[in-house]
């Protein structure tokens, strides 16, 4: 009784399960034409009610923090990668100020000094990596942007001594860590899989390795630059307690895996757009010569800020190609939806998709193209911003009345959007610099979403061609 509808099902565990998790975005859109903004829709056993559009993006990620939770879904997830005591598996008022230590890291100040580091790191693997040797080739996109993304994301957020071990045993023990990062451990997170074995030895043991580095630094190293680890030993709570070594252990862990797969699919799909339109790509490099002057300087800090259309370009792919399609919080408080005479009782899930907006005619004209020259006559989305953040490279829109909301809103917000954007810049413009994309065989257009695991990501084989500039 005053519940929106529930969408129409077969089976009564499964439900809608099986069509939302094949391509959820079709799955929004149909029940959207059949119920509108508001509906619910059964997802292993759980009442999940979808609210879309504006209003539902405003109902759900401005929630009042008694109404709705995120770290009773997120958690099971989440715990065991990263360890105790952090993110999700603390309440929300202490994860807010465990935000606002990383967020530190990640200000203008210290992004400027990771942008040679990018660029170091880009060009070794570029030089070190098998499948760049000679003139051109084919290489498989989203296995060379998961390396580019891990190396860089590392060598500036994590530090020196955590990215030389990349190359060694961190690199096993990242990848333990990352398949136990799976949706089935949201229905079945007791299950004794033996990647949650692999997982959870990979844990201790990345804990223990970051463990020894912060004792090492605090026996004597010399503070060499700021990182983000460095920023986390200072840290101290507003009730006066030093950040604990296991905290900042977990944390760091966290942080490892919480930009890893959003940049590197977004980088994936920058260039998979790149090589089925290269007038793009030399619009790009026509680009930098034209605002540089000439493409073999090292790029600046300064200098990504004046590359427009390279902006653009990652507007509009995260646009069309959000790395994450749905936000859920739990309902803790029966809650009433303005304008209907609908409540949403507390045993329901709420799922925002804001995604969906980015891809609907409505608000996007001729919504399916990728076109980053859509944005150069729309209104700045920072012109949208309701409670802007102080970020030094601050772009888009906080406030949860946008259209586009790739990074979320409200207090769970992104951090790692500045971040994300300086390093995809750097990837962008260093591929731009070096190389020529196309296609494979005259194949046209971009692959198939895959919305298998938790970030979309694009469907694999997505072999693209390189020929050196
Ligand atoms: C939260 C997207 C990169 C760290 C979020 C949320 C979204 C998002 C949609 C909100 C989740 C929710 O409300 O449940 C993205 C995209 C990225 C990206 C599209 C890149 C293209 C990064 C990076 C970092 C990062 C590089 C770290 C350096 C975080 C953190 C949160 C967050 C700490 C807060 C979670 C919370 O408060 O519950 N991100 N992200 N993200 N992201 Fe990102």
């Amino acid at each position: 009784p005053n519940e929106p509808p529930v969408v129409f099902h077969w089976l009564p565990v499964i439900g809608s399960t099986v069509t939302y998790g094949i391509d959820p975005f079709r799955f929004f859109f149909d029940c959207q034409a059949k119920y509108g903004d508001i509906y619910t829709f059964i997802l292993l056993g759980r009442k999940v009610t979808v609210y879309l559009g504006s209003k539902g993006n405003q109902f759900i990620l401005n929630g009042k923090l008694k109404d709705v939770n995120a770290e009773e879904i997120y958690s099971v997830l989440t715990t065991p990668v990263f360890g105790k005591d952090v993110v999700y598996d603390v309440p929300n008022a202490k994860f807010m100020e465990q935000k606002k230590f990383i967020k530190y890291g990640l200000q203008s100040g210290a992004l400027l000094t990771y942008v040679p580091l990018m660029q170091d790191e880009i060009g070794n693997f570029l030089q070190g990596d098998s499948h760049f040797n000679g003139q051109h080739g084919t290489i498989s996109i989203p296995k060379v942007m998961a390396q580019i993304t891990l190396f860089t994301a590392s060598r500036c957020l994590q530090g020196i001594e955590v990215r030389q071990k990349l190359d060694t045993t961190f690199a096993d023990l990242y990848h333990a860590l990352d398949d136990g990062f799976q949706p089935i451990n949201f229905m079945l997170p007791w299950f004794p899989l033996p990647q949650n074995r692999r997982r959870d030895i990979a844990q201790r043991r990345m804990t223990q390795i970051y463990t020894e580095i912060i004792k090492a630094r605090r026996a004597g190293a010399e503070k060499r630059s700021e990182d983000i680890l460095w920023t986390l030993m200072d840290s101290v709570y507003k009730d006066g307690t030093p950040m604990p070594d296991n905290e900042i252990a977990h944390l760091m862990i966290a942080l490892l895996m919480a930009g890893q797969h959003s940049s590197s699919v977004t980088s994936s799909w920058i260039m998979l757009h790149l090589a089925a339109q290269p007038e793009v790509m030399e619009e790009l490099y026509q680009e930098q010569i034209s605002v540089l002057g000439n493409t073999s300087k090292p790029i600046t800090y300064e200098d990504i800020q004046k590359l427009p259309l390279v902006m653009n370009v990652i507007r509009e792919t995260l646009r069309l190609h959000p790395p994450i399609h749905t936000i859920m919080r739990k309902v803790k408080n029966p809650l009433p939806i303005e304008g209907t005479n609908w409540i949403v009782p507390p045993s329901h899930v709420l799922l925002a998709a804001p995604a969906t907006m980015g891809k609907s005619d409505e608000y996007f004209p001729n919504a399916a193209k990728w076109d980053p020259h859509r944005w150069e006559c729309m209104a700045d989305p920072a012109d949208q911003e309701k409670e802007k953040m102080d970020y030094g490279y601050g772009l888009v829109s906080t406030g949860a009345d946008s259209t586009y909301l790739p990074f979320g809103a409200g207090r769970h917000r992104c951090i790692g959007e500045q971040f994300a954007y300086v390093q995809l810049t750097v990837i962008v413009s260093i591929m731009v610099r070096k190389f020529k994309l196309k296609n494979v065989d005259g194949k046209t257009g971009v692959v198939a979403t895959d919305y298998s695991s938790l970030f979309s990501r694009p469907m694999e084989p997505a072999f693209i061609q390189w020929e050196r500039r």
